[in-house]
């Protein structure tokens, strides 16, 4: 974990410098002894595993370390026009995700990267990865960082060449709908999780669901979903009652 930590928050310094922020630009998103995740998966064949691959979702922090750690094919990223693109291991290699939090700090320079995972075949075994998630101070408030206006206009002529982003996945780091990185993750995470969500979170998950109710109805009534869910009063009583839950969370 120790190694892994370092060498997230490397590469997160050179994320910064590629977009042109100084090195150390991101390390006051991170707390001194910052908490991280990390855990094996295994996907079975297409016996009684069948179906028990990863739907379509974007990761929550700034990045994400994937170890493919047999041969299968099974990882695929969405592109920007909306395919699904192969990622097969590569012996040696990590796979890195972009998550919401980078692309919410950067105003979606760093896109976060819709993904999902494909079970193996039957008879093909089970296929195995491990997964390292960097974690983010649960403080860490939602900040514009200063991207210089030519790498941001680097981004939008990549979106006008190919009309637009086509993405199967909603992007839920919306500024003013949670007051910090850490509380939207922690939603995030309830949102992708809604049987744990029932056990230990139902207040937390009751509010989810209406807030998709309101962005179903908003997007029937054709307006923005954001609109519709800026309320003040909300997120100060999501922060409350997250905050004192958070340690749960990373216990599990
Ligand atoms: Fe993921």
């Amino acid at each position: 974990m120790r190694q892994m930590s370092g060498i997230s928050t490397f590469f997160t310094s050179l994320i910064a410098e590629a977009i042109g922020l100084p090195a150390d630009a991101f390390d006051r998103f991170f707390d001194a002894d910052q908490q991280h995740k990390l855990k094996i998966v295994k996907y079975p064949d297409g016996g009684d595993g069948v179906g028990q691959g990863v739907g379509p979702h974007k990761d929550s922090m700034l990045t994400s370390y994937l170890l493919q750690a047999s041969a299968h094919r099974g990882l695929q990223a969405q592109n920007t026009a909306g395919e699904w693109i192969d990622c097969p291991p590569v012996p040696g290699t990590l796979v890195v995700a972009i998550g919401q939090g980078l692309e919410a700090l950067t105003g979606g320079v760093c896109a976060s990267t819709t993904h999902r995972v494909l079970s193996p075949a039957q008879g093909q075994g089970a296929r195995y990865s491990i997964p390292f998630f960097q974690g983010v101070s649960y403080d860490a408030r939602f900040e514009s960082m200063d991207v210089p206006e030519e790498v941001r206009a680097l981004r939008r002529d990549v979106l006008a060449l190919s009309g637009g982003r086509r993405d199967d996945v909603e992007f839920t780091f919306v500024k003013g709908r949670w007051g910090h990185l850490g509380e939207a993750t922690l939603m995030n995470r309830i949102k992708s999780h809604p049987d744990v969500g029932e056990r230990w979170y139902p207040q937390l998950l009751a509010q989810i669901r209406a807030q998709q109710a309101e962005e179903a109805e908003a997007k029937t009534n054709g307006a923005t979903s954001s609109q519709s869910f800026a309320g003040q009063t909300r997120t100060d009583q999501v922060s409350r009652r997250s905050k004192h839950t958070d340690g749960r969370v990373a216990c599990r």
